[in-house]
């Protein structure tokens, strides 16, 4: 992973966000709501750039930070972004409106693992991007990819979660252990998945990109 020092020298280099983006970015300290860091979010902005989507299903919206970042950096794109926290959907449909995004992202509230078949109805999607339970990721990846255009590309966060999931196994809290096993499982399944090619990068905390591969390589 990135030191402290390499992460505050590229957040000293990059532009100043919006007033709102500052103030979501705020907000989701001070209610320790865990939205993308300030690199990994630029690292996901910038492979969707280079891919050009025009529509993307993103799995946990929290307040609706990463989806807006989307938006506006692809004007040309929609978002399809799902949120089972109530709370935290209704934050989201706030700011997507003060940044006026609206008319590119959709929300939908309820567990991503039981409202597929509505979000059936926005596929094929170009990207999709995975951001919620952590111990649910394959569930996900194997519910979502069938809504995967040819050659689409699935990004996971939070696949090194923390440096953890690299670290030995002397993790003292049984929760947190768990989660490192399931993590682990899941990028083993992911990185031996050959219908994908997938490269993890250590940077934020940790981004799996994983390409759909055509019938022909
Ligand atoms: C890490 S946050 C998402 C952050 C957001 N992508 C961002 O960077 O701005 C994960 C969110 O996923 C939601 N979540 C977790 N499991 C979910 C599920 N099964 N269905 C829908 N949302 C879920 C949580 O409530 C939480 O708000």
């Amino acid at each position: 992973m990135l030191s402290h020092d390499i992460i505050r020298y590229l957040q000293d280099l990059m532009p100043k966000r919006e007033t709102v983006i500052q103030e979501m970015e705020d907000y989701a300290q001070e209610h320790r709501v865990p939205i993308m860091d300030a690199v990994g979010i630029e690292v996901v902005l910038h492979v969707l750039r280079l891919i050009q989507p025009t529509r993307i299903l993103e799995i946990g919206t929290a307040i609706g930070y990463s989806a807006i970042r989307m938006a506006l950096a692809l004007p040309n794109a929609t978002i399809v972004t799902v949120e089972r926290d109530q709370e935290r959907y209704e934050n989201a449909l706030f700011y997507i409106e003060r940044t006026k995004t609206a008319h590119q992202i959709h929300a939908l509230f309820g567990d991503a693992l039981e409202v597929s078949s509505e979000v059936e109805k926005y596929a094929p999607f170009d990207a999709i991007f995975i951001d919620a339970a952590k111990g649910q990721y394959q569930r996900f990846f194997e519910m979502y990819e069938p809504f995967l255009a040819p050659r689409g590309v699935i990004i996971t966060d939070n696949v090194l979660f923390k440096g953890l999931v690299a670290a030995g196994d002397g993790i003292e809290n049984k929760r947190i252990r768990s989660l490192v096993k399931k993590i682990r499982q899941y990028n083993q399944w992911l990185m031996q998945n050959e219908a994908y090619d997938t490269v993890i990068l250590p940077v934020g905390d940790g981004i799996a990109i994983s390409r759909k591969r055509g019938e022909k390589q």
